[in-house]
């Protein structure tokens, strides 16, 4: 049997532990041959860009961050899109993918990705019958459905709390604002989480549309009434003031998803500033550094449970499913549950409700 492995999409700190996991699970259970992808699916379309792996070529992965078969977030070989002379074009390239599985003597194929490589491998998997479709679930973000947790989401927040951890002290030494803008597309994981570990004052999600009045009385209540000279806030690149849009920093045209959050912090000093003129703010955006690095001990572990269960549920016979992690057990969800679906934080959730426990503001007049 020979099993292709492939990874999509951003990177995430864990991608090496997956693989890594993969091979070894699928060559020492299974006797099988693993076969890595290179560069997402654009590795199986056009020229054939592959990479063996053997128990020697994933020697070290564990810990190390990034991805060795590289990854892309374009290349939906269902809708593949191309820049010619301006324009994007976009063209069924299934048939040509097929035709590369089949050349390779593929019979898997296990796509380790976020929303986006998985929405692509269910249209794949129903194309291409022949080919077992194998997911196994990744972001930072973790806005991932039908799994309680993405590995790279802790790495992610581990970085971003270390990063409002180090504020704070600078924060309180210059009587300043300041303002922490995370990653996580629409969903407020990374904040809201990086926010309650790092003890900010104000936190700033998408699913909780704030008002720059709600801040300047948050920030105003903590240093009138607190006696506190300094306010932290951290924000979701994706969070929005009530009636206003997203704050887009670039588009991505021939990418699935065009859009590229960022600059929402910016937007806000701006915005603070106005009415409180006087006051000293600054920004940070924490930007890719949440994605790189080695991961932590937690996503290790995940990583390397997804990968080995991956290989499981394809020796079992099961096709066209997602690894998930359901409390504390490995499960197999159906792909057609994931794609397009987006894991909201629940703004009248626990942890929301613990943030406001403790007098976190969302940027609301309370
Ligand atoms: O999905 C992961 C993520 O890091 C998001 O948090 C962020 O919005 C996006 O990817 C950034 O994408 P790019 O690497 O293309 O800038």
């Amino acid at each position: 049997m020979k099993v292709g492995l492939l990874t999509g999409g951003g990177d995430c700190p864990g991608l090496n532990a997956v693989i890594r996991a993969v091979t070894k699970c699928a060559i020492k259970q299974y006797g099988y041959e693993v076969i890595g992808i290179c560069d997402g699916y654009e590795g199986l379309l056009g020229n054939i860009s592959t990479t063996p792996l053997t128990y020697d070529s994933v020697a070290g992965l564990l810990f190390r961050g990034g991805t060795i078969l590289g990854t892309s977030n374009k290349g939906d070989p269902t809708a593949f899109k191309s820049i010619v002379n301006g324009k994007v074009i976009v063209k069924d390239c299934t048939e040509e993918f097929a035709a590369n599985c089949r050349k390779l003597g593929l019979n898997a194929l296990i796509t380790v990705g976020g929303d986006g490589t998985q929405t692509v491998a269910w249209k794949l998997s129903r194309k291409i019958p022949d080919i077992t479709f194998i997911g196994i679930p990744k972001t930072i973000d973790n806005d991932l459905a039908s799994t309680d947790q993405t590995f790279g989401f802790d790495t992610a927040l581990l970085v971003a709390t270390e990063a409002v951890d180090r504020i704070q002290t600078t924060a309180e030494s210059h009587h300043r604002v300041m303002i922490v803008e995370t990653m996580g597309r629409y969903a407020g994981w990374i904040a809201l989480s990086a926010g309650l570990a790092g003890g900010a004052d104000i936190i700033l999600i998408p699913e909780i549309p704030f008002t720059i009045k709600g801040i300047v009385a948050a920030i105003l209540y903590r240093q009138n009434v607190q006696k506190r000279r300094f306010t932290i806030i951290v924000v979701a690149e994706g969070a929005k003031e009530a009636g206003g849009d997203l704050v887009v920093s670039k588009t991505v045209p021939d990418s699935p998803d065009p859009i590229r959050l960022g600059g929402i912090g910016e937007y806000l000093a701006q915005k603070i500033s106005d009415e409180l003129p006087y006051h000293e703010i600054r920004v940070t955006v924490l930007g890719h550094v949440q994605r790189g690095g080695t991961p932590t001990s937690f996503d290790r572990i995940l990583a390397t449970r997804f990968g080995t269960e991956a290989v499981h549920a394809y020796a079992r016979g099961e096709r066209s499913i997602m690894v998930s992690l359901r409390g504390n057990e490995i499960i197999t969800v159906p792909l057609s549950e994931v794609g397009g679906k987006t894991r909201y934080v629940d703004p009248n959730g626990p942890l929301v409700r613990t943030a406001r426990d403790t007098g976190v503001n969302f940027g609301n007049l309370e």
